[in-house]
């Protein structure tokens, strides 16, 4: 396959392998791999793989929302692992938008210095280090996933972490039980979009080379989005242009702090898969609003609205996640809106993975689970498909001890 067969691939007509842009000449070196491990290019960054560390909270933050040797070491390993790029888990962009005390925060110039240990790890290894920006909106002010999700109380507070009022698109609680949030005016709106542009210029400063805005599962961009939540009779609330007026202003914020030369994502919950909920339509119609505002790929998860359409709700009631039940998202969107996307959602090893790229249905590919299962996926994945038959996607410390092993043989 040459480096034009692959650009004019049905469907590929993003990756942009045309020969003089950086990263053309690996792409000739490398026209027999697997899609999964070739190169991709958005604005002035090469990613050296379309796999992707999908962004995941792990509410162990230090005081003040502050990273720690653990941030380092959980996603530094992925990095080593052979991850194309690694995404930091959300960062909170004002601290009343904290789901758990225990979230890695961005709201000051204090959580620079940290992030930027992170990000200049992750890039010395070769990857492209990746930050989510995050507000969780009415969802905010909880207990930690395994101290049972629910609203912080008393208990909490005994124990030095008090509950306080999240605010959001209304005083509706998502779940019922939750704290009453209090209803954003339009001048705390302005604050919390001029919070995102902070949050994009300390990520910038920090050394990340890609931004993803969460804009999915129900926290505070979403809450705006659905039907479902927005019951607001001002200019966020109302008609499509309305509910989405607050993803455009953010991405807009964040656009005009966030480097030219740096592609920006924006993670959207595709569908609220609830009746008179948000529909993939209505994610077509806001990507294309969002590429307006310089906005390169949609990264396209689902649900979250309320707490029965969530994740976490499908794994409480023990329904299966169909594998990759979120690329038809992802392709359609790639389709209709014309613009690169990212698939994420039980893509589980390397022959899925393929299969997604092979069939044109997304861009990138983002790990969740399955690499803090195996945080060697990326490069056990190049295994199973034969892109690295000598070892060299491995650190040399460990690859040269491991294709010795395996020229030399194992006897039973
Ligand atoms: C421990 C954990 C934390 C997560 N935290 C985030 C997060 O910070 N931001 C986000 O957008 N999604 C978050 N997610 C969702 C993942 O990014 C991903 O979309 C989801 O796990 C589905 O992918 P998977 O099947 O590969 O795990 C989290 C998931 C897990 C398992």
């Amino acid at each position: 396959m040459s480096i034009q067969d692959t650009a004019e691939r049905p469907g590929f007509r993003f990756s942009l392998y045309a020969p003089g842009t950086a990263g053309a000449a690996d792409v000739e070196a490398q026209a027999d791999r697997p899609l999964l491990f070739t190169p991709f290019r958005l604005r002035g960054v090469t990613f050296p793989n379309r796999v992707v560390i999908a962004p995941m909270q792990m509410y162990v933050a230090g005081p003040d929302g502050l990273a720690t040797d653990w941030h380092l070491q959980h996603l530094g390993k992925y990095a080593v692992g052979g991850a194309g790029t690694v995404m930091t888990e959300a960062l909170i962009v004002d601290p009343r938008g904290r789901n758990t005390y225990g979230d890695l925060g961005i709201w000051s110039d204090d959580h620079v210095a940290p992030l930027a240990r992170i990000a200049g790890f992750i890039a010395a290894q070769g990857a492209v280090p990746a930050a989510q920006l995050h507000h969780a909106g009415p969802k905010s002010s909880r207990q930690r996933p395994w101290e049972g999700l629910g609203p912080l109380g008393a208990a909490e507070a005994a124990k030095g972490e008090p509950p306080w009022q999240p605010v959001s698109v209304s005083e509706q609680s998502s779940v019922a039980g939750w704290h009453r949030p209090h209803c954003l005016t339009s001048e705390e709106i302005a604050g919390i979009v001029a919070a995102y542009g902070q949050g994009a210029r300390r990520a910038a400063e920090a050394g990340f080379r890609v931004l993803d805005i969460h804009a999915a599962h129900g926290y505070l961009i979403h809450s705006f989005l659905s039907p479902i939540s927005n019951d607001r009779t001002d200019r966020y609330g109302g008609s499509l242009e309305n509910r989405m007026r607050l993803a455009v202003e953010i991405a807009r914020s964040v656009r005009g702090h966030w480097p030219d030369d740096r592609p920006l994502f924006f993670r959207l919950s595709c569908v609220d898969r609830m009746e008179g909920g948000w529909q993939i339509e209505d994610s077509v119609v806001l990507a294309r609003a969002l590429r307006a505002e310089g906005v390169d790929l949609i990264d396209c998860s689902s649900g979250g609205i309320r707490a029965e359409n969530s994740g976490m709700d499908f794994v409480r009631k023990r329904q299966p996640l169909r594998r990759g039940h979120q690329v038809p998202y992802a392709d359609q969107i790639r389709r209709e809106a014309e613009m690169p996307t990212m698939a994420v959602g039980v893509i589980l090893d390397g022959p899925q993975a393929e299969a997604i790229l092979q069939a044109g249905k997304a861009d990138l590919i983002a790990i969740g689970r399955a690499a803090l299962f195996d945080p060697h996926w990326a490069v056990h994945a190049a295994h199973q498909l034969r892109a690295d038959p000598k070892w060299q996607m491995w650190p040399p410390s460990y690859g040269w001890w491991l294709e010795l092993r395996e020229r030399t043989g194992v006897e039973d």
